[in-house]
């Protein structure tokens, strides 16, 4: 599919997508949520790429959804729509997503890089729930991917009021997991990316289900979970080469097998 609101490259075993609406602070409208799942949905068949970035530009993430795009519809609309649908699947991507963030990220674009494994901010980056401020509420996730990374208290605080919080301020409160200067943010997002591409693709692919797994389950069943995923891996030839890698003390050769 050609796209016109995104823009995809492949380098070194991962992606980038970019979304690519400048003009409007990357809004989050029905076209390129429909091009990003789509191209999410083919990068995560291509045996090339191992972890995908989703990036915007220095000034912003993604500002939200659409306001514009949505503000005359009705339930009814919203519900035909079943734009959450599409929030589904991304949560469904088995590689590593990484959100490379600067700028305004915020409603839609904040759930967008809650919905990525890993957060990297540029000290520029904004990141609010301001869905209050124009009668509706977080809708795709946000109450809830927030309030599991920051806790009640600080989620209730962003949900309620719609204030923006900081790149530091997030940062502490355990939203991201790094912030660099504005010229590094994506630099640092690739280096990652790499690095994560350098590893066995069928356990990182595991781990991953496994981490996730803790949102959804009782501390036993995830113990479980995570059990049956170790032990699967012991059907790989990446876990015989890695352990085998390691006694002979040389560097291991991946399959992803
Ligand atoms: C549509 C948007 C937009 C949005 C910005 N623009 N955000 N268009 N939807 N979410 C457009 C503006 O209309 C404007 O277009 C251009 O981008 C630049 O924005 P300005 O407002 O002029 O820039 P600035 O003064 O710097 O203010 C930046 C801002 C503000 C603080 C980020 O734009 C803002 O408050 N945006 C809305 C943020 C928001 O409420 N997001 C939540 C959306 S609801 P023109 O044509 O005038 O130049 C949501 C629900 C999620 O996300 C549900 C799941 C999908």
């Amino acid at each position: 599919m050609p796209y016109a609101n995104i823009l995809v490259t492949k380098q070194d075993g991962y992606a980038i997508v970019q979304f690519n609406r400048p003009d409007v602070l990357n809004a989050l409208n029905i076209k390129l949520m429909e091009e990003l799942v789509d191209a999410l949905e083919i990068l995560d068949k291509d045996d090339e790429v191992r972890a995908i970035i989703l990036t915007g530009n220095e000034k912003a993430f993604a500002a939200g959804a659409d306001i514009k795009e949505m503000a005359d519809a009705t339930a009814i609309d919203m519900l035909i729509r079943d734009q959450f649908a599409r929030w589904d699947r991304i949560r469904k991507i088995k590689k590593p997503l990484i959100a490379a963030v600067s700028g305004f990220t915020l409603g839609g674009g904040c759930e967008l890089a809650m919905t990525c494994d890993i957060i990297i901010a540029s000290e520029t980056a904004k990141f609010g729930q301001p869905e209050i401020n124009i009668g509706v509420m977080p809708g795709a996730g946000g109450t809830q991917r927030l309030t599991r990374a920051v806790g009640k208290y600080k989620a209730m605080e962003m949900v309620l009021t719609g204030k923006m919080i900081s790149a530091e301020e997030a940062v502490r409160w355990g939203l991201v997991n790094k912030v660099v200067p504005i010229e590094y943010f994506l630099e640092e997002a690739k280096a990652l990316a790499k690095e994560i591409a350098s590893k066995p693709p069928v356990a990182v692919r595991l781990a991953k289900e496994a981490v996730l797994k803790a949102f959804d389950t009782t501390i036993e069943g995830g113990l479980e979970f995570e059990r049956r995923n170790f032990y699967l891996l012991f059907a790989s030839d990446d876990q015989k080469e890695g352990m085998k890698a390691f006694t002979e003390k040389r560097k291991a050769e991946w399959k992803g097998k």
